[in-house]
């Protein structure tokens, strides 16, 4: 059984079941070319068995890795970008705590290689001046610009605080298996090295040690995460019928309501700790489908603060939207409204309510103004925030993505757009060959 559930009956006034049964064949044939690996980009479907496969051996090392660090550094930079790097910030950033106790036991992760801001590496590297740190730097091709320049001086920072030979016991490559200009350094330094499949792409790259070796730093379960990925992967294998394939059914609405003019896509959550699992989301759908000059532009919104900025025009504005809400259901802690004896903020017909029931009013309001102001909704609702269930919650979106893709007629697992202003801006730079 799963933990994780779509609602799409918010989407029925614009959506027909009718048209929704009318995809019933195609959707087989989708998922039989995902499972078969005949489909488009069939070489990159190795994320299909990922939750399954990944070895005892792989989680048992992850872990010895990811508790010497803990061991031997206070801070671990992770060093990456796109799918080199959401996976891991979407899932930690979800399971931390905001405010963490200051003793703590993991390690602190910090972000690096993500853009190229000078004033952020300059003030990292004096902020880890006197700072126990190692570093995790991950690059499947090893050349990208970014995280490249980052380990760089990374590299040069840690080497000249605690000697050379010092500094490659604090630094973990994670790369590709055989080429590459990083696989090559870490080779002849001798660093502890984790491999990136071939046939995983960055952005269903999360659970390869791309993302389970800084999670388990961050000091999460590395194995309930794969657990409930798997859990979602057999639940979603075995099912057949497309009205009980929530993977499936999302898929379909999104295009079924993209047909209708409804090129982009909002994923609203209401709790700010699900901010990057929305920017992994938007990665995994906006870098799969936008395409061939067609694809839903994935947007996020994290409510209730975006209430007060983007909820005007989401609320009025040009109808070319949907909105898939992302809930959950029970909060960690409990808090609830004190009474007031003033009452001056007229709060008092709240008093002894949790905040969260709040929350979840505004969600259901929200939801309502919505559907009446012309935005079709649907929700994916999580019962809590933990490992399964955000394992769970990973594969569900791969693998809506990947028959998504397919049903708009691209190839899901690509990215040649990618590359394009990567050579513009070599040719500025200056770089040989360009
Ligand atoms: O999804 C992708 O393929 C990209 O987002 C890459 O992950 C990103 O460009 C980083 O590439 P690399 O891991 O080669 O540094």
């Amino acid at each position: 059984m799963i933990n994780i559930a779509f609602d799409y009956k918010q989407a029925l006034a614009f959506v027909g079941e009718t048209e929704i049964s009318l995809f019933e064949k195609e959707t087989a044939l989708h998922r039989k070319n995902i499972y078969n690996r005949t489909g488009a980009g069939h070489d990159y479907l190795g994320w299909v068995d990922l939750p399954g496969q990944v070895s005892e051996e792989l989680i048992q090392s992850i872990e010895t890795t990811a508790a010497r660090l803990r061991a031997i550094a206070d801070v671990v930079v992770v060093v990456g970008i796109g799918g080199s790097y959401l996976g891991s910030r979407a899932i930690i950033e979800a399971l931390s705590e905001p405010f963490p106790a200051h003793n703590a036991k993991a390690a602190q992760i910090v972000f690096a290689g993500h853009h190229l801001d000078e004033d952020y590496l300059h003030d990292l590297l004096a902020w880890l001046d006197d700072k126990r740190y190692a570093v995790i730097v991950i690059s499947k091709s090893g050349t990208t610009t970014e995280p490249a320049i980052a380990f760089r001086l990374l590299k040069a920072h840690l080497e000249l605080k605690t000697g050379v030979s010092e500094a490659a016991s604090r630094i973990i490559a994670i790369t590709d298996a055989s080429k590459g200009a990083l696989k090559q350094l870490a080779d002849s330094q001798s660093y502890t090295t984790y491999e990136i499949p071939d046939d995983v792409g960055g952005r269903y790259s999360v659970l390869t040690a791309v993302g389970l070796l800084p999670i388990a730093v961050a000091g999460f379960d590395i194995r309930k995460l794969l657990s409930g990925a798997l859990s979602m992967a057999e639940f979603l294998r075995n099912e057949d019928k497309l009205s009980r394939h929530p993977a499936a059914l999302y898929a379909v609405l999104r295009n079924i309501l993209y047909r209708k003019g409804r090129n982009t896509e909002i994923l609203t959550s209401y709790k700010p700790s699900l901010y990057y699992l929305a920017e992994w989301w938007k990665q995994l759908f906006g870098e799969s489908e936008g395409k061939e000059g067609k694809g839903i532009f994935p947007a996020s919104v994290s409510f209730t603060t975006d209430l007060h900025s983007m909820g005007q025009y989401i609320q009025e504005g040009h109808r070319n939207i949907f909105e898939t809400v992302l809930w959950v259901e029970k909060d960690k802690r409990q808090l609830n409204i004190p009474e007031d004896s003033s009452d001056l903020d007229g709060l008092n017909y709240l008093s002894g309510e949790r905040i969260g029931f709040v929350n979840k009013m505004a969600m259901r309001g929200t939801m309502m103004a919505h559907l009446e102001g012309g935005v079709p909704n649907m929700a994916i609702n999580l019962p809590e925030i933990n490992e399964q269930n955000l394992g769970e919650l990973i594969y569900f979106f791969e693998m809506a993505c990947a028959i998504s893709g397919y049903i708009l007629g691209v190839n899901p697992f690509d990215q040649p757009g990618v590359e394009a202003y990567k050579k513009k801006m070599f040719g500025l730079l200056g770089k040989p060959g360009y």
